[in-house]
C-alpha cells in the first residue's frame, strides 16, 4: 500500500465483522509499531490484548465511564489493545526531575505516536482500528491485573471492518494549519 494512501484512507472503524484476527498479524502490528520513536529511545510503551470476548465484554460495561458508544465498539471489535505506557521515565532526568516544562505530557505522547503507528500498520493488514480515549484507567488495569508501574493510555478496538470504507470526515485545509516563520 502506497503510504499516501495507508495515511489518507486509514479510518476509525467502530463495527466489525466476526473474521477472527490472525494473533501473527497483531504481532505483525507490533513489529510496525515497536519502530516509533520514543523519548530518548525509552520505548516505554506497551501492548495488552484482550482477546478474551467475557473479559472484553467486562471492560466494555465496566471500563468506559458509561460511555454507550465505547461499549458498542468494544462489543463489536475482535480485539482490544489497552495500550500502556511504563511511567516514570518520558520527560524524567535520571534524578527524577522533569526535563522540560511538559513534565510527564511526553508519556501520553509517546503512547500518541506509537497508536498512530499501530493503527496505521493495521491498516496496510487490512484490520480496523478505533483509538477510543474515554476510558477507566484504573477500573481496567485492576481487571486485567497490569503491572503497577504502567499506566492505561489508549485503548484501541481492532477487527475487520464490517462496512466498506467511508469518506474521511471533513479536514481543516492546510491554509489553516500552517503557518511559515
Ligand atoms: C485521542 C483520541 C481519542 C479518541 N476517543 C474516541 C472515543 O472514545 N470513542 C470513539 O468512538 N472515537 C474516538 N476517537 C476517534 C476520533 O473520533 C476520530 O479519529 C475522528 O473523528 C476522525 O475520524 P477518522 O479517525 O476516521 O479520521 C478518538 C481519537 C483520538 C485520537
Amino acid at each position: 500500500m502506497e503510504f499516501s494512501d495507508c495515511i489518507r484512507g486509514r479510518r476509525s472503524v467502530r463495527r466489525f465483522s466476526d473474521r477472527e484476527i490472525d494473533r501473527a498479524d497483531i504481532e505483525r502490528i507490533v513489529d510496525m509499531a515497536r519502530y516509533s520513536p520514543s523519548w530518548k529511545n525509552s520505548q516505554t510503551v506497551r501492548y495488552h490484548v484482550v482477546l478474551d470476548g467475557g473479559v472484553k465484554g467486562e471492560i466494555a460495561r465496566g471500563g468506559v465511564c458509561g460511555f454507550e458508544r465505547n461499549t458498542k465498539t468494544i462489543d463489536s471489535s475482535r480485539a482490544l489493545v489497552v495500550v500502556t505506557t511504563v511511567t516514570g521515565i518520558c520527560g524524567y532526568e535520571p534524578d527524577g526531575s522533569f526535563t522540560t516544562a511538559k513534565g510527564a505530557g511526553w508519556e501520553m505522547f509517546d503512547a500518541g505516536v506509537a497508536c498512530q503507528s499501530f493503527c496505521l500498520a493495521a491498516h496496510s493488514l487490512g484490520l480496523g482500528t478505533v483509538i477510543l480515549g474515554i476510558f477507566d484507567g484504573d477500573a481496567i488495569k485492576a481487571r486485567l491485573n497490569l503491572p503497577e508501574g504502567e499506566s492505561v493510555s489508549a485503548l484501541i478496538a481492532l477487527g475487520y471492518p464490517r462496512d466498506p470504507a467511508k469518506d474521511a470526515p471533513p479536514r481543516k485545509e492546510v491554509s489553516e494549519l500552517l503557518s511559515f516563520i
